[in-house]
């Protein structure tokens, strides 16, 4: 078998947010498509970085009150540990607000400049006098011109269905300040996608660069009509990179974004000796391969394969692209709990079970995966704990401290059958199908553990005359077991490491499932895997809920602080609405009531949430759990007057009964400000 140079890339993702269970989907297979390249003795080297240009970083950084670098060091912080809590091990990882990447735009730049490719037009965009912004067309809401419906998007309307410019809507307000945007002229750069389209043509349809229904998806909806122009330029102020020949312009987030794969190889072939172009020049003999979610298809199979050829860079071997994450059928879910941040996950159950329950769910097609919980926990007890590691444990106490039997027993055959699998198991981890390869394995398994149920080492064990045979029984169950472990390897990094220390022989290549291991001996057994509970995973979804229900309203709407000092701009009101018209009546049903906070704690286990215990006087008192903990010190609520909703409802939560409410204003965590009444009021007066 000839050696590849192989380099792979996962999305970079955003840096104006935190990884969640759904980006898992993507890095997790890459990591297992890598970690399988790795195994089978290829060069491969899998790079990222943080994408962290554009308008939102922007804004996030302004309404946080600090600087775009700050916010962007703390995430790739957060990110880097994220992965690395599910083994997702990049030999990389960089960013795209680097100057590698800097570098590598300047020089891509000129050569799409130099290729005629590159064409100024005057746009009309909206502009948010209030934020000093120019407005994406998803930060712009209004009523829509064709039907009416208030709160619409700035391009298409959700009632209706009609396209529109964000100009058109009927009183246009802007999301980050509510204010009403002004229209204003700016030139833009485009880059002339349709000189080239007829290489996209031909590098789309032939080959095997895409998976078959992305070619015809992409034949069928754009590459049938002319390309429209790209419009790669933004006016500042903008965070990212300015246009060497023309300044007061940005690149578009999404030029230098991808531009960031060569950066990050770059930050890599620097620290390892290499030359950058070796890998990415046009006549390198690397093989590039890009991981992908279907969201971003248009970028990767038109723009960027357009962008390399025209730079005379090397093309892409193939762009996968995958599905999306459900959970029990539907999209993930603030509400519901189903929107887990990777932290909150890891949290409550080991990462390696993820992963095999990804691998299990995924094919080489773009289909969306589900995660469903009940299977999921099923799965995982019956195939992992059940099935695979069951092997080990019912055999390797018995041989621990001594070593294998000299010779391999007779087996019936099973170990020359299974590594007769082999290169059929690779070929699927090769195009992806790690589900077809993860039920072969099983299968695999089941054999191996009827090998054990028939020979039964328990029993064995119990009649001294027997020892060889025992020593042979667990040698062959332990070399099953291992040679699971060599295919599973890709999937489940942690249990070929615990399998090297038991058997003492290292899992650094595919081959090692080819022939069993003798004589050799067996360490103590540790405990390789526990069952999960339901439990877990309970605990998982409701700290989701509570997550949610705690920063709600920062991601809800992004508040702008304008620089006056009222800050009365309108942002608050623009941001929530009015609710619908209600009557005394409706009002006078919530009683309101002034309380003293007579107790406050913070929540074992709770991130968000505070316990307070609210005296209403007279000896009543309430105790209520209040996601005020990231905006109060709880020693300095006591003795302090709050007004709190006095008949809510009772809801029983994870952590006690809560029994009301306190009311404050603000978007959520930090931005958090209990309302007090004036000097004077007394524990228990009704609000009116
Ligand atoms: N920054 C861009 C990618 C630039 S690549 C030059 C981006 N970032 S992202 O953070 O939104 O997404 C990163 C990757 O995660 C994308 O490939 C996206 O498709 C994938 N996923 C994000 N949410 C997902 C699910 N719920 N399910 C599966 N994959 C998902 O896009
Ligand atoms: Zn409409």
């Amino acid at each position: 078998m000839t050696s590849r140079k192989i380099l792979v890339t996962s999305a970079l993702p955003y840096a104006n947010g935190h990884i969640h269970i759904g980006h898992l989907v993507e890095y997790i297979q890459t990591d297992i498509w890598v970690r399988f390249q790795k195994l089978r003795g290829h060069r491969c080297i899998y790079v990222c970085a943080d994408d962290t240009h554009g308008t939102a970083i922007m804004i996030r950084a302004r309404k946080e009150g600090r600087s775009e670098e700050e916010v962007i060091a703390d995430m790739r912080e957060a990110h880097i540990r994220d992965f690395a809590a599910f083994d997702v091990e990049f030999d990389n990882y960089g960013s795209t607000n680097s100057e590698e990447n800097r570098q590598y735009c300047h020089r891509m730049w000129s050569e799409i400049r130099k290729a005629g490719l590159v064409k100024e037009k005057d746009v009309e965009q909206l502009y948010d006098p209030v934020a000093g912004t120019f407005l994406a067309d998803r930060f712009v809401r209004g009523t829509c011109p064709k039907c009416k419906s208030p709160d619409q998007p700035g391009d298409n309307c959700s009632k209706c269905g009609t396209t529109y410019t964000p100009a058109e809507l009927i009183d246009p307000k802007s999301e980050h300040s509510g204010a009403t945007p002004e229209i204003r002229v700016a030139k833009h750069l485009f880059i002339e996608l349709e000189k080239i389209h007829s290489f996209l043509n031909e590098w789309t349809q032939s080959g095997e660069h895409l998976q078959p229904e992305v070619a015809n998806y992409l034949k069928g909806h754009f590459l049938g009509d002319d390309l429209r122009d790209w419009d790669i330029s933004r006016p500042a102020p903008y965070f990212g990179f300015e246009i060497p020949d023309s300044p007061g312009n940005y690149w578009y987030v999404w030029f230098d974004a991808p531009i960031g794969y060569i950066a990050s190889t770059t930050q890599w072939c620097n620290n390892n000796g290499e030359n950058v172009d070796d890998w990415w020049n046009a006549d390198s003999d690397a093989e590039i391969h890009h991981f992908i979610g279907k969201d971003i298809t248009y970028f990767h199979t038109l723009f960027w394969p357009g962008m390399l050829k025209t730079a005379g860079c090397k093309l892409p071997e193939k762009v996968h692209i995958h599905g999306f994450l459900t959970v029990a059928g539907e999209k993930m879910s603030k509400s519901k709990g189903t929107f887990v941040m990777a932290s909150t996950y890891a949290k409550h159950l080991p990462s390696g079970v993820l992963r095999y329950y990804y691998a299990s769910k995924l094919g080489s097609g773009l289909d969306d995966i589900d995660l469903n919980l009940e299977e999921f926990v099923a799965k995982i007890n019956s195939d992992l704990v059940g099935k695979v590691v069951n092997l080990a444990s019912r055999s390797a106490k018995f041989v621990s401290g001594a070593t294998l039997s000299e010779a391999y027993p007779d087996d019936g055959g099973l170990f020359a059958a299974a590594a007769a699998k082999g290169e059929e198991l690779a070929a699927l981890y090769e195009a992806c199908n790690y589900n077809a390869a993860m039920r072969e394995i099983m299968a695999l398994a089941d054999k191996a553990n009827k090998y054990v149920e028939d020979t039964e080492p328990w029993v064995l064990r119990k009649d001294p005359t027997k020892a060889d045979e025992l020593r042979d029984a667990c040698t062959v169950a332990l070399n099953l077991f291992r040679q699971i472990v060599v295919y599973l390897a890709p999937v489940l990094p942690e249990l070929a490491k615990q399998t090297e220390a038991l058997l003492n022989k290292p899992i650094s290549s595919w081959d090692e499932s080819q022939s069993p291991l003798t004589g050799t001996s067996v360490s103590e057994f540790h405990h390789l895997m526990k069952r999960i509970d339901d439990k877990q995973v309970q605990q998982m979804i409701e700290e989701s809920k509570e997550d949610n229900a705690a920063d709600a309203g920062e991601t809800a709407a992004v508040e702008f602080h304008a620089a006056d000092t009222w800050k009365d701009a309108g942002d608050a009101l623009g941001n929530e609405p009015l609710a619908e018209e209600c009557t005394i009546d409706d009002f006078v049903k919530v009683d309101l009531r002034v309380a003293r906070i007579i107790e406050a704690n913070h929540v074992e286990g709770a991130n968000k949430l505070l316990q307070l215990t609210l005296s209403l006087g007279g000896g009543e008192t309430r105790n209520v759990f209040a996601g005020i903990k990231a905006a109060y010190d709880p020693e300095t609520l006591v003795g302090r007057l709050v007004i709190c909703v006095a008949n809510l409802k009772p809801r029983q939560m994870k952590f006690g009964l809560s029994q009301g409410m306190v009311c404050a204003s603000g978007g959520g965590g930090k931005e958090v400000f209990l309302l007090s009444p004036d000097d004077g009021a007394v524990p228990g007066q009704r609000v009116h």
